[in-house]
């Protein structure tokens, strides 16, 4: 019985240093909540309380796949939420805000649509994966 418990709490341990796992969508909602609800709505359609002062206004979270073909744009989601896209659209208002410096943290391991690994802070790959869980057709 003693070894028994010793085996399963080193098996523990071991799964506890492996590869980081990918964060679910319920860590990416309460991020969500927090940080993205205020303009794009609790459910993500883009009806937040602040919304209605912005322009553009901000997007309708859940049909994103639905404008790109059926296909959730994980690399572009990404780089919206972290900052990068806007640096290069510079001629349309910002209203978005830039979230990179606040998304910091331990990496995961995300196909982010080019079938590689590439290593993402955690709370950037838990939105990530809560936007892809809300997609409608
Ligand atoms: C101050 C208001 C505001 C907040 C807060 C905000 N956004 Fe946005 N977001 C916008 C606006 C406005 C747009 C659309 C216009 C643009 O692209 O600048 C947008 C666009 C997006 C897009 C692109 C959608 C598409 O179809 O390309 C994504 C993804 C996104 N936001 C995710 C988030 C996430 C995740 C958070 C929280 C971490 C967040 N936003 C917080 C205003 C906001």
């Amino acid at each position: 019985m003693k070894y028994w418990m010793m085996a399963v709490g080193a098996a523990g341990v071991f799964v506890a240093c492996a590869t980081p796992e990918m964060p679910l969508p319920p860590e990416g909602a309460a991020l969500y909540d927090e940080n993205c609800a205020l303009c794009h709505g609790p459910g993500g359609r883009g009806d937040g309380p602040l919304a209605a002062g912005l322009d553009p206004a901000p997007a309708d979270l859940t049909r994103i796949a639905a404008r790109n073909g059926g296909v959730f744009p994980r690399a572009d989601a990404l780089s919206t939420i972290d900052g990068y896209t806007r640096m290069d659209r510079a001629d349309i208002p910002q209203e978005m805000p830039e979230f990179g410096l606040l998304l910091r943290g331990e990496t995961v391991p995300v196909d982010v649509g080019d079938g590689k690994l590439t290593p993402v802070p955690r709370p950037l790959a838990a939105l990530m994966v809560y936007l892809e869980s809300i997609q409608e057709s």
